[in-house]
């Protein structure tokens, strides 16, 4: 099928490279002329496994371009994604001028009947207000139909995540779009779930919400863990065995970050507010994420006492592993509490360094993880990238002042770092 993606930030470049792999012709518009032409000439802005090859091998075979002009993207295609940022305001609400912006662009450029589909996370009734604002704008007159399809896709894993999703959501307001969205995702093999608008929206919100929830229970039960010498893995492996359940998004650490929990979290508790509703149970979840990091900044006070004058190494600057996203980072976050306390860092990240230097401009970037201890208090672990675990232990420690490891991660057995010499933190053992 002919398929537009408007915008190409995480989502809509993804999506435009994956539904180009299975077979359709996608144009991705974006308005950064420069993002544009960066992308035609295959520099992905991104670090994201996979992608890169997706978006050259694609472009090569003449199924995905790249333009800045989105009436050329709406008229060449039968169906058009709006994949814009949908960014948090201060009060937590979202900002919705992106997409009621394209929703206008879409309307001045229609000459006959289109489908648009929202991808872009919205508070629910969304859809409605973007039917609303093409019909009044639409100057050809045409029909159109609002399709709400979210996009579950986890940074790091994006691609893997698209080409073979869970499910797939469609929210729409009648039949007439369902058989063209059902082909262009036969490819992908997945339930499809068909359902009105709003309840597409709130599956959304919902699910990042609930996982957000697991998380901090867990974080919660590694309070507990703590207090009473239970350890939080063993617990989350057999809580995790009772299928109702799961053991995924058990792991306790320093608390979730991320350009999508947090501001799904506040976004959802501001939605609620607005229907009349006080979901307390979400806001205990934002806070037991604070008190996390709280917790663990308070465990290396307590350790190194004062840390004015302290050098202190951080491995992982992401907030989480394969990706290099620093946006509402914990290991940033942590970083800028330890600096704060008057510590002096150096740090470390396989791919995020680069973004996180304008945010930690002191800090000292150390491109060998086996070298970033050099002379340091103590090493903090704060993002759960598989490479740390194949730390060169030895070395590290030998290049320590105090072979003191806080592990916010939980990525080595606390037993055998003991036995190794080492005065191992983690979280919840
Ligand atoms: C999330 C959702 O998973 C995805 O479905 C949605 O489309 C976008 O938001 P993402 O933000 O990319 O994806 O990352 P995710 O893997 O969910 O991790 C979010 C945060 O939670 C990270 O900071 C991670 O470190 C933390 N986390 C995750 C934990 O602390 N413990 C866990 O068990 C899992």
């Amino acid at each position: 099928m002919k398929l537009t993606i408007i915008g190409t930030g995480y989502v809509g470049l993804v999506t435009g490279a994956c539904f180009a792999e299975v077979g359709h012709r996608v144009i991705c518009v974006d308005n950064d002329a420069a993002k544009v032409r960066q992308l035609r000439a295959g520099v992905i802005p991104i670090y994201e496994p996979g992608l890169e090859e997706l978006v050259k091998r694609n472009v090569a075979l003449g199924r995905l371009s790249f333009t800045e002009n989105t009436p050329e993207g709406v008229q060449q295609s039968d169906v058009v994604f709006i994949a814009v940022p949908t960014p948090p305001q201060p009060d937590g609400s979202v900002d919705l001028s992106f997409i009621e912006r394209v929703a206008r662009d879409i309307a001045g450029a229609m000459t006959e009947y289109k489908i648009v589909v929202d991808k872009s996370t919205v508070p629910v009734k969304t859809g409605e207000k973007v039917a609303e604002t093409i019909k009044r704008y639409c100057k050809a007159k045409v029909d159109c139909d609002v399709v709400s399809n979210p996009e579950f896709l986890r940074e790091g894993f994006a691609v893997g995540d698209l080409m073979n999703p869970d499910r797939v959501v469609v929210g729409v307001r009648s039949q007439r779009p369902v058989a063209a969205l059902k082909q262009i995702y036969a490819p992908f093999r997945a339930p499809i779930v068909v359902t009105d608008i709003a309840s597409a929206e709130l599956i959304k919100h919902a699910s990042n919400s609930f996982l957000a929830l697991k998380i901090s229970y867990i974080n919660a039960i590694s309070v507990l863990c703590e207090a009473s010498g239970a350890n939080v893995q063993e617990v989350a492996a057999g809580m995790g065995m009772d299928e109702r359940i799961g053991r995924r998004f058990l792991d306790a650490g320093i608390g979730f970050g991320g350009s999508c929990f947090p501001k799904d979290l506040s976004a959802f508790i501001k939605i609620a507010e607005q229907i009349g509703y006080d979901f307390r149970l979400l806001k205990e979840v934002q806070r037991i994420n604070a008190d996390q990091m709280d917790r663990f900044v308070k465990k290396i006070i307590e350790t190194l006492w004062v840390l004015r004058d302290k050098k202190i190494a951080v491995l992982g600057l992401a907030f989480k592993q394969n990706t290099d996203d620093v946006r509402m980072s914990p290991a940033i976050a942590l970083c800028q509490r330890l600096q704060k306390e008057g510590a002096a860092l150096r740090v470390h990240d396989p791919k995020a360094m680069e973004k996180a230097r304008p945010l930690l401009p002191d800090a000292t970037c150390v491109e060998d993880m086996n070298a970033v201890a050099e002379g340091c208090d103590a090493l903090v672990i704060a993002t759960e990238w598989d490479e740390f675990k194949n730390l060169d232990l030895e070395r590290v420690r030998k290049s320590l002042s105090h072979p003191i490891l806080f592990d916010g991660r939980n990525l080595f057995d606390r037993a055998q770092m003991e036995e190794r010499g080492w005065i191992y933190k983690s979280i919840g053992r």
